[in-house]
């Protein structure tokens, strides 16, 4: 088990990769946290399977608090993409978001890593406070371009996805 994060007032937090029993757990804490896309239980699945070393869960002895799922782009493994970040609403307000970000950074395995990429929509104030805050603690810089423009989700009313590019920053900003 990862020694926990400590966030004050709060019972002990541990951050550990996923397991295959999380999958269940990582759709049901996606589907208490709009506005992010839920999407099927095989994915999640197919997350602790294929991607444990690259998520990330957060948990007390009351359940599921947290999750980032991420992997490294095939061919950039200097770059981290982050696909989603979800905290539940019980345990928001505390940290716990940059905390597991930073954590997932400072993976033994993933030391190569030079670049955190993102998608956020322009309305979700909350993220992107979230990451305007890791690039800080980061000391580096944070860049938004165009990527997936609304028209792109077709029939659902979906905002745009831009990019934010988080980089480059030195193996000692993470740790
Ligand atoms: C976004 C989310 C992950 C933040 O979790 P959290 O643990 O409460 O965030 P933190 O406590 O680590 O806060 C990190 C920064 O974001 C800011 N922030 C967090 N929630 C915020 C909100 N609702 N409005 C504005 N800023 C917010 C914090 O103030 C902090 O910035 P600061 O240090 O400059 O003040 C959580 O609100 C959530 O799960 N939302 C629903 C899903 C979502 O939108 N996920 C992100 C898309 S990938």
């Amino acid at each position: 088990m990862i020694a926990g994060a400590h966030l004050s007032g709060a019972p002990p937090t541990r951050l550990r990769p996923p397991r295959r029993a999380d999958g269940p757990r990582l759709h049901a804490l996606v589907a208490h946290c709009p506005p992010l896309d839920l999407n099927s239980l095989y994915l999640y699945l197919l997350l602790t399977e294929h991607f444990p070393q690259t998520c990330l869960v957060a948990e007390d002895d009351h359940g599921v608090l947290g999750m980032v799922s991420a992997y490294l782009p095939p061919g950039r493994s200097e770059v981290l993409f982050v696909w989603q970040v979800a905290v539940h609403p019980r345990a928001r307000g505390r940290g716990l978001a940059l905390s597991m970000l930073r954590r997932l950074l400072r993976r033994p395995g993933l030391r190569q890593v030079r670049w955190l990429e993102t998608t956020v929509g322009p309305g979700n104030e909350a993220s992107r406070r979230l990451f305007a805050r890791l690039a800080g603690t980061l000391n580096a810089p944070l860049r938004e371009s165009a990527l997936f423009d609304a028209a792109l989700f077709g029939v659902d009313a979906h905002e745009a996805e831009p990019l934010l590019r988080i980089g480059p920053f030195p193996l000692s900003a993470v740790n």
